[in-house]
């Protein structure tokens, strides 16, 4: 098994950070990177001219190979609400269909289509939350739904963010491309530690940010878009975004068509070069361990907590519909959650008190 990979963080040895699915923390290579970063933001005259175009290739190759796609299929964007307007611009849910939603997902991949769908005609129908935690039978069941209107666009998370239900995303494919309907995957609690290829998927987009499980920074995410939507017109107008408009060139504006590929879709300001690079050794990191090995290790650690609970009156998700890297305890007993909720609160002002929260 992986061993542990302590001495690459700056986490002392009696600290147990527990918290990587609101935010993970740097590793001390990403720190270093970033500190030398703005040393060269400081003289940038020191860039060469292939400096840019090095760094973009870079993550986009690198957040390409965790997910098995081609690097012109991944555009560099910012957030995954970013990747999901990409998608909710260039991809119209006919009108008169449905899209399918979690309930309680995330609002990123819900409230672009909650916003559209009056306008656009179409209706969101949200998979309420199952209490025997199969998130993928319930979403199975709304897509097969005898009598419901037709399903363009199922727009979901792999791993709900609030019970850390897995949806087997592979199924959810199948029943979908069944129903020709679309697959938008917000994969932020997927992509690095459960392994992921969109060649064999082929979801129409799949978003991840690299501040949670990739160890990345804030702002930084990508974007894989399938080539049948790489024709779309951007959310921005760039100058990179079209094949050749470059201040160097005698003719700014020498050929405004797009970009072929969702190298069009790209963000403004990706020069942020600093965070650019942490965002490219974390996920370099998390490709070197392999996401076989991530998940082995991580399970065994949420796996002792689950049976360290075992027996209190605290529910834990069955090991084969909860995502292998996150625990979600619930509090089935109405009596219980009040005094529960106080004993949670209390010991995270005692963590906090000590500085460790
Ligand atoms: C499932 C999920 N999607 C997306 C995000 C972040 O979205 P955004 O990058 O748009 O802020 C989070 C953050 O908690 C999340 O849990």
């Amino acid at each position: 098994m992986l061993a542990s990979q302590r001495h690459q963080f700056d986490i002392p040895r009696d600290i147990a950070y527990l918290n990587a699915a609101a935010w993970s923390p740097l590793p001390l290579a990403t720190q270093e990177a970033a500190r030398a970063a703005v040393g060269r933001k400081g003289q940038p005259w020191k860039l060469g001219g292939d400096f840019a175009d090095a760094q973009h290739e870079r993550a986009r190759a690198a957040a390409a190979r965790l997910i098995g796609a081609d690097a012109g299929d991944v555009a560099l964007v910012s957030s995954v609400g970013y990747g999901v307007a990409i998608a909710g611009k260039v991809f119209a849910p006919a009108k008169g269909s449905r899209v399918l939603v979690l309930e309680n997902d995330h609002t990123s991949p819900v409230l672009e289509w909650m916003t559209r769908a009056e306008a656009q005609g179409f209706t969101i129908e949200t998979v309420a939350q199952p209490s025997n935690g199969d998130w993928t039978s319930a979403i199975l069941a709304a897509i097969e739904r005898s009598g419901a209107p037709p399903l363009s666009l199922a727009s979901i998370s792999s791993v709900h963010w609030s019970d850390g239900g897995l949806v087997d995303i592979d199924r959810v494919q199948v029943a979908l491309k069944r129903q020709g309907a679309a697959f938008l995957i917000d994969a932020t609690h997927g992509v690095g530690v459960l392994a992921t290829d969109v060649k064999r998927l082929d979801p129409d987009f799949l978003i991840f940010p690299t501040y949670k499980w990739v160890l990345g920074p804030y702002g930084r995410a990508f974007v894989y878009v399938a080539k049948r939507h790489q024709g779309g017109v951007p959310l921005e107008q760039t100058a990179f975004g079209r094949r050749n408009v470059k201040a160097e060139n005698p003719v700014y504006f020498a050929d405004t068509r797009y970009q072929p590929n969702a190298r069009r879709y790209d963000m403004g300001e990706r020069d942020h070069f600093i965070s650019m690079e942490m965002a490219s050794i974390g996920m370099e990191m998390m490709a070197a361990w392999g996401a076989g090995a991530v998940v082995e290790r991580l399970a065994v650690l949420t796996r002792r907590i689950a049976d360290g609970v075992a027996g209190l009156p605290i529910s834990v998700p069955d090991e084969h519909l909860r995502a292998p890297h996150i625990l979600s305890l619930g509090f089935p007993d109405p009596g219980l959650c009040g005094t529960a909720a106080r004993a949670v609160a209390d010991f995270a002002a005692r963590l906090q008190r000590r500085g460790r929260l």
